[in-house]
């Protein structure tokens, strides 16, 4: 948090199956997976392109966190559905060791492309929204300690969830 490249607009891909997109894929994936995030925008590694990967797999030590599939998400336009919003915490790898309460619309579809062009339209709810909405916003520049409406909830992890071993995602 605080480098310009994280308050860019990011720019479309326009061409696929190319190995500078590939490099940029393994890169994001390498930096997630060691990470141990949810998801990660292109941005957060300083590449101001419209690309952002996400996916949570089932964890034996949260049993009732929802499943997110692994998704290469690129040119993402979000549509809500309905007006409802939601409010959930949130951690972000580039705002390291806290967390804040955000607001996200409960329900919406998403498309874009995937890695090799091939079209993508999922309509979502929960968690599965509230990580897509997350991602995408840093393709606008948007970091979610801008959406907390009430900054009394945000904070550093172990003063919020003493005792909890909380991942930044
Ligand atoms: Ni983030």
């Amino acid at each position: 948090m605080g480098d310009p490249r994280l308050l860019a607009v990011s720019e479309p891909v326009r061409r696929f199956n190319t190995p500078d997109l590939a490099a940029l894929l393994t890169d994001m994936q390498d930096t997630m997976q060691h990470l141990s995030g949810a998801g990660l925008a292109a941005p957060q590694i300083g590449v101001n392109l419209r690309v952002v990967i996400f996916g949570v797999a089932q964890n034996p030590r949260y049993p009732e966190a929802e499943m997110v599939p692994f998704t290469v998400l690129i040119n993402p336009v979000l549509t809500p559905i309905g007006s409802e919003l939601e409010e959930g915490w949130e951690g972000c790898l580039s705002v390291p060791s806290m967390r804040g309460l955000v607001p996200r619309y409960r329900e919406l579809q998403y498309t874009g492309v995937d890695d090799t062009g091939q079209r993508i339209d999922r309509r979502v709810s929960g968690f599965h929204a509230r990580v897509v909405q997350h991602e995408t916003d840093h393709l606008d520049g948007i970091l979610y300690p801008r959406r907390i409406r009430d900054l009394t909830q945000f904070g550093f992890n172990e003063a919020l969830f003493p005792g909890e071993d909380l991942q930044d995602d």
